[in-house]
């Protein structure tokens, strides 16, 4: 039973993993238990001082405010994090904004970011 659990805590050990939407939520919970599985980590948000404010000074983890709906600086951050590990072996396309508001409300600036941020992003990114 040990070495099942000890096998299990090596299964990520080696991995590289890219979470967009780190700063909260679900992201950061999600990047909590990579960290506990001593997996190599990326990740993104637009508020840089709350990945700041969690990732700072851990080990193998790297950070950086993007936007993804910004396919440059996706682009950028990509290459920046195959620079440092070399590879991805896991891609957690989490980023996401929700409209709560009436149809007829919705105006067609938020409903195309809706859209850049929550379809388009994670099409760049697999991509
Ligand atoms: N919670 C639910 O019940 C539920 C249900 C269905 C689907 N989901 C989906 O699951 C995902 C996570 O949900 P959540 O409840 O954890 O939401 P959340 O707490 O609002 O977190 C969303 C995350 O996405 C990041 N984000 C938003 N827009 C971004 C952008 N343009 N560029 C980069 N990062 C961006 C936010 O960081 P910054 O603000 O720092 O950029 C934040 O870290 C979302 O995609 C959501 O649509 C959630």
């Amino acid at each position: 039973m040990d070495s099942l659990v000890e096998k299990n805590k090596q299964l990520f050990h080696d991995k590289v993993v890219v979470i967009t939407g780190a700063s909260s939520g679900l992201g950061y919970r999600i990047a909590r238990e990579f960290i506990k599985e001593n997996a190599n980590l990326s990740m993104c948000a637009r508020r840089l001082y709350k990945l700041k404010k969690i990732y700072k000074g851990k080990a193998k983890v790297f950070f950086q405010k993007v936007d993804v709906s910004d396919e440059e600086a996706v682009k950028k951050f990509i290459k920046k994090t195959v620079k440092i590990f070399g590879k991805i072996d896991i891609l957690i396309n989490n980023a996401g904004i929700a409209q709560s508001s009436k149809i007829e409300k919705i105006n067609y600036k938020d409903l195309k970011k809706t859209f850049e941020v929550n379809l388009f992003a994670p099409v760049i990114f697999l991509r």
